[in-house]
């Protein structure tokens, strides 16, 4: 019995650093205000990998996550968008041409340099920030 302690408390004490350990990890990635939802969406992989991106570019001088700025708010985005592979591959499109007029007359410049793969992330992201 005790020797079944000793070992049980061996367990918990290295889940409790390992949980400790990507918590922290999580910290420092999340650098953009995140929405309150249901689901916890900050654990999926689309989530982290689209938000470095995000802050990688210069999405975030035009684009926050939920206020308009120069550009619609992220939240706003994934309302108006089904979560589908058409429309990530639509939208991915239009970051790296640019473009306006669906949210008004200011457009999005284009994003030569952002790779097909990285758009398509980063509208993944984006769309995960549904709220309705
Ligand atoms: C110079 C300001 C600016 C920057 C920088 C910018 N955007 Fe935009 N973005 C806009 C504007 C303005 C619109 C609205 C365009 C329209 O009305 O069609 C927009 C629209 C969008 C949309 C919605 C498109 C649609 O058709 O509904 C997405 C998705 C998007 N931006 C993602 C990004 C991403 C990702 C980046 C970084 C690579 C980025 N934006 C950088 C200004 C910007």
């Amino acid at each position: 019995m005790k020797k079944f302690l000793v070992f049980a408390s061996i367990v918990l004490f290295v889940a409790a650093c390992s949980s400790n350990s990507s918590n922290t990890s999580n910290d420092t990635s999340t650098t953009a205000e995140t929405p309150a939802a249901p689901a916890d969406i900050t654990q999926n992989p689309d989530y982290k990998a689209g938000l470095t991106l995000v802050a990688k570019y210069d999405c975030l001088t035009c684009h926050k996550v939920s206020e308009k700025l120069t550009g619609p708010a992220y939240v706003d985005v994934a309302n108006k968008y089904a979560d589908n592979e058409a429309n990530v591959k639509m939208l991915a499109e239009k970051v790296i041409k640019g473009g306006s007029g669906v949210w008004g007359q200011v457009a999005m410049i284009a994003h030569p340099q952002v790779s097909e793969a990285d758009a398509e992330q980063m509208v993944k992201y984006i769309l995960l920030l549904r709220t309705n």
